[in-house]
Order: C-alpha cells, then structure tokens, then sequence
C-alpha cells in the first residue's frame, strides 16, 4: 500500500513546493493529488489558460520522485464562468437558487455547465494526459458533497421528463406505476411532470423514488463524460473518483463500474459528530471514531470498484473544522487508521491535507504540517506507519467470510418511506456490520448483483426491492442466510407486492408478513439477553420460532438455512442472530474486547484497538508487529498460523 498526501501548489509560494515535494518524500509519502479545485488559476479569464505554474509545481513533485494524482476542476467553477449562465447553480428543496462563493455550485442537469466542464477537462487531459508524472486522474471532487446530487432547476426538470419518457414509454405505464389515481395524480403527458418538491403535503413516494435514480443518473453521466475524455488523452492511467462517508445520494455501484479505483474520504471523527451515533458511542469515541466507521466504508467501496481496486484519498490527520466539536485524535489513531485501510486492501492512504492553510474556509482543519510548517502531531505518525508498511510487505489477500447486500436503491426507498424515525437500509447495514465484526468475521458488503459464490453466510440486512437476480443466487446458496426486516416489502415501482412482504423471497421463506409497525424509543419486548425494537414485523408462517420475547412476539423465525429477523436488526438482537448463524456457517465467531476489531487476510490477522483501555487479545497466530497487550489507538499484526 502507499502513503501519499492532497497537496495545493496554488496556496503556497513557489520558492516552498521543492521542499515540500523533499519533505514528502523523506516521510514515506509516495503519491500526491492535486489540482481539484484549481480552475480560476488554470484559467483565470475565458479561454485564457495560465499553465506555467502547474507545469512548473507536476515538475517539481515529480522531480522528487512522487506520483501524481491530477483533479479535473469541475467542482469549483470560477466566478466569470457563473456569471456567463447564472442558471447553472443547483435549485434548492425550497425552489431558491443556491449562490457562488463556496465550491460545488453546479446543477448536475445544466446542459451549459455540462460542456463548460467537459471543456476544461479535455484541455486539462490534453495538456497532461501524457506526463510521465501523472499516474491517476481524479474526476471533479466529490459528488454530492453539500447536499447537491439534487437540484430542483428547470434543467433538472426538462432532463427529468425526458428520463420518465425514456423509462416508461407513454404516461398511461407511468399513471400506473405509480399509482396515480390515488389523490387525482394522473397526468396527460411527460411534459405535464413537475419535480416532487413543493407539494402540499409529500408528493407521491414512487414520483420521489423516480427522481432519486434519475438524479443519481445525472451523476454518472456526468462523470463519465470526463471519464471518456480522461480514457482518450491520457491512456494507461487510472481514473476515480472519492466518495464520502455516510453519504448514498448517487449509486456508488454504478459509479464505481466505470470507475478503474474507488476513493473516499475518511473522516472518523467528524463521522462520529454528525451521523446519529448514541450519545454513549459519542462520548466512548470522542478521540478514536467508532470502531466501525473506517471499516464499513472500505468495504462498502471495495465493493463498488469494479475490480475491488479502492483506497483513502482524504485521511483524516488531525481536528477537523466541519463537526459540530472538533476534538484531536488520540495518539496513534492515524497510525492505526492508515493500518486498518491497509487490513481491508487499500492500495493507497493519502492524508488530507499536507499542510493546514492559514486562510479560508478550512484555516482550522489540520494538515501533516501546521501553517507554520513545523509537523504536526499527524507526520510522525505517517511516518511510522510507512515504516510499518515497509515492514509488513503486502497485506495478503482477505478471506471471504461474510457477504452483506446493501443497495442505493434501498436506502432511497427507505428515506422516501421511512414509516418509523432514522430506519433506513444504510443504518441496518451499518448496525448488522457491527454485529458481524464483533465477533471478529471478516465482511464485504455487496450490491444484489455481486457473486454469492466463496461466501460461508450471506446477510440481507434491508432491502425492499429486491432483484431476481438476487433471489436466485439466495436460492442457490446453501450457507446461513440472514433477511432482515422490510426486506421483499415493496415493488421496484415502491408498491407493495400482491401477496404481501416478503414478495420475491418467499421463494426463500414461506412466509407473509401480515403486519409491520414501528415503535418509538424505549418501546420494546424483551427477550432472552436481547430486545426486539424500533422494527416489527409479524408473520403469518410454518417457519420455526427461534427467538421468541417473553410476551410472545417473535424477533426471528428460521425456515431451513434462512432466518428471517422481523425486528429492526441491531443491538443484541442482531448480534445474537449472527453469532447463530455464523456458527452453522463454520465459521468459529469470537467475543471481542470492547473496542477491538480484527481483519484477517491470508497471511496476517490484524487487530485494531479503538477503545480506551488497553485489551489482551488471543488470536491464532504469531506476534509479527506490535503485542497482544493492545493499548488504545493500538495495532497488532500476527501471521496467520
Ligand atoms: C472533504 C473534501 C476536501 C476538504 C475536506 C475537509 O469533504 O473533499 O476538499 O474539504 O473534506 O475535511
């Protein structure tokens, strides 16, 4: 795996870039990115490019022996080009026209803005497609960051028509499709459409779900545009683009089918601050992230990649400025960061950023170096990680354990009909992931059309909508099988299906679900070490009773290999599920300490200690680098016996 760093030219003077590229270099740091937000320098008046300073800085980095990765700057559009067509910026939910003066201010629809940004792509690919330099190209920055994969504009609109058409042929399919009788919402044309915000009251689910995948749409078009450009002017290159954490406003999978590596963004601790983690969580983790967040993204990415080629392009290396508290991480959390994403198969960790900027909007956002340029706490630590690194070699090749299915699709179906608060496909997963890692198994989250096949247990943990495709690789997959709640509920069209959830999967599970209600906070029925919450589903089924709470409701069924979890999965409930069916699996579920997680690949096991006490951990193995006495913010490497 190899380090690198994100790294401006344009912020600093000339006279600092050879050391900086030097000091890079003596860290460890092989690859550096740069260029992503660098429009208004690369051509600061229409058609007139200034080129010598980025000729100048890929020179000097590439004089001190780093790669480069090369941004297209679609995400920063300068002011003269929004001032040229003031129709191109995203609309807001609220009809308001969003504003220049940050960064991403584009409606994904705008025809204009969408050959303004093939344009500065081709005459950035054409100027460095071929630098013997540049090893990667990053498209644009972001997708979807600062709410904006959703723009209610009139080209949103004109282009969302035309995507209905397309999709449905003649409006009758869609009136009833969508169910338009309800509420006199039938319509007499494609052109009578308007976009589901301001409605009286919510707007028709299925008209929501519609401009979701057609906004999601948007994106990938757009980015494969500059993929095609990059493809033809810079041949033999890698092309990707960086994802963020928590964040499902496009198809990751369909990006990553076009994309050669998947990056993301990995910000533990900002994570923790902004997504709904329990107060307990927050306060356990204020220093460390939960253990699970790095994680489940590396996975989740991995499997997005068409190749399950995936790195970190943004690393957390210090406080950040964006959460609502921006705490330091604990000694040796960047360290151990960077040595997890190794764990899961990164190929490359490049911390954001080289050096804290003393100005602008992130002035308080930590670099490797302060703006003084002395180091900052987070260098050390990339240096011993690349010391690490050298000593490990390779991480091996992961085993395959578990498969979770997760969709896009989902989580929209989920967050246009949530029918109880903060239930969503993502958060199952995450919950159900969880679950999984702390009884140390090995999981690779992946879309209802990935293969089946290697996997010892499969875990369905929220999907609606389910493919055929995915009925019939569960049907041919003969370990345990976990479907969680909701799954099966609902048509691809989100209707519910004749004969009821779990629709499709009763080919699976014989069974109905009758009923299904959602519980607030504190509402529970107790069982036996766990509770069932927030979720219920009732069965009608000859299926088996596995888990039955003490006032008769039962929280999971079992019907051959397959259990059906009919509470929201999570907590014990879940975990209790897992280690069931892991154990039919073979698979030899562990109890980890508090905090510790592990990944094993096939040469190493490799442990994580996110907690805040130092943790005895017995695994198979020998002690390759670190101990088993795991101190907070520890790491632990043992050759797999
Ligand atoms: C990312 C973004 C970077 C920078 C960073 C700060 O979301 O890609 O440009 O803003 O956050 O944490």
């Amino acid at each position: 795996m190899k380090l690198g760093a994100c790294y401006y030219p344009e912020h600093w003077p000339e006279d600092m870039w050879a050391d900086d590229a030097r000091r890079m270099a003596d860290a460890g740091l092989s690859r550096v990115r740069i260029g992503e937000f660098a429009w208004s320098r690369i051509e600061p008046e229409p058609g007139v490019f200034d080129w010598g300073w980025l000729d100048r800085a890929i020179n000097t980095l590439h004089t001190a022996g780093l790669e480069i990765i090369l941004g297209t700057p679609t995400a920063t559009p300068p002011k003269w080009l929004a001032d040229q067509m003031p129709d191109m910026f995203a609309v807001d939910v609220h009809g308001r026209s969003r504003g220049f003066g940050s960064r991403r201010h584009y409606c994904f629809s705008h025809l204009g803005y969408r050959a303004e940004a093939a344009r500065i792509t081709r005459a950035v690919a054409q100027r460095y497609g071929n630098h013997p330099a540049i090893v990667m190209w990053q498209t644009d920055n972001e997708y979807g960051c600062h709410d904006t994969t959703i723009s209610y504009s009139d080209a949103a609109r004109d282009a969302f028509r035309l995507w209905l058409a397309q999709r449905y042929g003649d409006i009758g399919s869609l009136n009833t499709a969508w169910g338009n009788v309800f509420w006199s919402m039938e319509y007499r044309g494609f052109d009578q459409i308007e976009l589901p915000n301001l409605t009286v009251t919510e707007a028709n689910p299925a008209h929501w779900l519609a401009f979701r995948r057609f906004s999601s749409d948007r994106v990938i078009s757009f980015d494969k545009a500059q993929i095609d450009i990059l493809r033809e002017l810079s041949p033999n290159r890698d092309v990707m683009h960086n994802a963020m954490g928590f964040v499902t406003d496009y198809d990751h999978h369909d990006l990553g089918q076009q994309l050669d590596v998947v990056m993301w963004d990995s910000y533990p601790l900002g994570f923790l601050e902004m997504f709904p983690f329990s107060d307990a969580d927050k306060a356990a983790y204020v220093r460390q992230g939960h253990p699970d967040i790095a994680a489940f993204h590396h996975d989740l990415y991995r499997g997005c990649a068409a190749d399950g080629r995936w790195g970190v392009i943004e690393q957390q290396p210090g406080p950040v400025n964006w959460a609502r508290h921006n705490p330091a991480p604990l000694p040796g959390m960047v360290r151990l960061w960077t040595l997890e994403a190794m764990a899961h198969g990164a190929e490359l960790v490049s911390y954001f950023r080289w050096r804290q900027a003393p100005f602008a909007q992130e002035q308080m956002h930590a670099g490797l170096l302060r703006p003084d340029s002395q180091a900052a706490p987070g260098l050390d630590e990339a240096i011993q990680a690349a010391s690490d690194i050298a000593d490990l070699g390779e991480a091996g090749r992961p085993i395959k354990e578990v498969a979770l299915i997760f969709s896009y699709d989902a989580e929209w179906i989920t967050q246009t009909q949530p029918q109880g608060e903060g239930l969503s496909a993502l958060w199952a997963a995450f919950s159900t992931y969880t679950a999984l890692r702390e009884i140390g198994l090995n999981v690779d989250i992946i879309s209802p059309s990935a293969e089946l096949s290697g996997y010892a247990m499969a875990v369905v943990p929220c999907l609606p909508a389910i493919p055929d495709e995915l009925v019939s690789a569960l049907k041919a997959f003969d370990g345990p099988v976990i479907i969680g709640p909701r799954s099966g509920s609902k048509t691809d069209e989100l209707s519910i299906p004749a004969g009821l959830a779990p629709g499709k999967l009763k080919a699976l599970f014989p069974a109905t679900v009758t009923r299904s209600e959602s519980l607030r906070p504190g509402t529970h029925h107790a069982g036996d070490g766990w509770s069932a919450t927030r979720w219920l589903d009732h069965l009608e089924t000859e299926a088996e009773a596995e888990l039955v709470a003490e006032d008769g409701m039962v929280a999971c069924w079992k019907s051959a290999n397959v259990r059906y979890c009919a509470a929201w999965p999570e907590g014990a409930l879940i975990a209790e599920i897992a280690r069931r069916a892991a154990t039919e699996a073979g698979l030899e579920p562990v109890t980890l300490p508090t905090g510790v997680r592990v990944r094993k690949t096939d040469i190493y096991i490799f442990a994580f200690n996110y907690g805040n006490e130092t943790q005895q951990v017995t695994l198979r193995g020998t002690e390759r680098l670190g101990s088993s006495a795991l101190s907070p913010a520890g790491v632990a490497v043992f050759e797999a016996s």
